[in-house]
């Protein structure tokens, strides 16, 4: 498959050898190189991610694979927004180069392996989707030995996914730097998100509220009252707002996840929230002060 450099303004790598032609290049050149993987769908969180980039590496590729083996069967694979043109149009002038493979190229005939965490993978997304974090960490270390480039960047909007891979990049010393970034957000505080286009005009109305129920709850364990109060007035507060479901409403650990025993934190704490508004699971989380 050659280098695609006519589809769009910017150059698209559908093959791994391409990927890997065209980072030899800058390589030769003495560039230094960051990696932003996508799913796709581009909105300004993933844009923030590639500007981040170009502040610390010469060149950025941004890759767009919408990843099955992180999708359970019963998941959105197949409604996930598609939509590689307008991506293009996004990166044009910004990244230098798309690597977008297909299903085959990344997971061929005969793929077998996996690379699964045990510890931070397990709470908050891990219990309510339990296989997740392996499809996460297979792809994305593939994506990082693929483009093998000096620093890979993620967004804070998935906290957790942010430790898994930083342990997991650590665990196997893969020679990748992770760099996080902050979350973006709507106006009214919702975090964006590419599935947020499921929502109907009255969920959007709601979903904002999220937010502001979250910085109130990590306001008020700051300021001393116990998590579990804290967590079970926000529960409530949340469901009188419209959402359909939690899955979970914590203040953890922030790298490793644990639970507070205590009751009040007792190191760096972070507010973890999964929420079903209508069809749409929403994540949010945030620092506690
Ligand atoms: P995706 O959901 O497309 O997100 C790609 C990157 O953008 C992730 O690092 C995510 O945390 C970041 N991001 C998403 N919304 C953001 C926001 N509002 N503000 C800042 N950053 C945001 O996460 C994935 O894809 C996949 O799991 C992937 C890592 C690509 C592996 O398949």
């Amino acid at each position: 498959m050659p280098l695609d450099t006519t589809s769009y303004a910017i150059p698209v790598a559908r093959s791994v050898a391409d990927l890997r032609a065209v980072v030899a290049t800058w390589r030769k050149e003495g560039l230094s190189v960051a990696l932003v993987p996508t799913m796709g769908a581009l909105h300004a969180g993933h844009l923030s991610l590639v500007d981040l980039g170009l502040t610390r590496a010469d060149r950025v590729i941004v890759s767009i694979f919408v990843n099955p083996s992180q999708f359970a069967p019963h998941e959105d694979l197949d409604a996930y927004p598609r939509t590689e043109q307008a991506d293009a149009e996004k990166l044009t002038g910004k990244a230098h180069l798309i690597f977008a493979p297909n299903a085959a190229e990344m997971y061929p005939a005969g793929f077998s392996t996996t690379v699964s965490l045990t510890g931070v993978t397990e709470p908050l997304e891990g219990e309510f989707r339990p296989t997740h974090f392996a499809g996460v960490a297979t792809v994305v270390t593939k994506l990082m030995l693929q483009a093998m480039p000096d620093i890979a960047l993620f967004g804070e909007k998935d906290w957790q996914q942010l430790q898994v891979i930083t342990r997991m990049t650590a665990d196997l010393n893969i020679p990748v730097e992770i760099v996080g970034g902050p979350i973006m957000r709507e106006d009214d505080g919702l975090a964006m998100s590419s599935r947020n286009v499921y929502l109907t005009s009255a969920e959007r109305q709601v979903a904002g509220k999220l937010n502001i129920i979250l910085r109130d709850a990590a306001a008020r364990v700051s300021s001393g009252t116990p998590i579990e109060e804290a967590m079970s007035d926000a529960r409530k507060r949340i469901l009188s707002e419209g959402f359909s479901s939690i899955d979970y409403l914590e203040i953890r650990h922030a790298a490793t996840l644990a639970p507070f025993e205590a009751g009040h934190p007792d190191g760096p704490a972070r507010i973890l929230v999964a929420t079903k508004l209508g069809r749409t699971r929403l994540i949010d989380n945030m620092p506690l002060a």
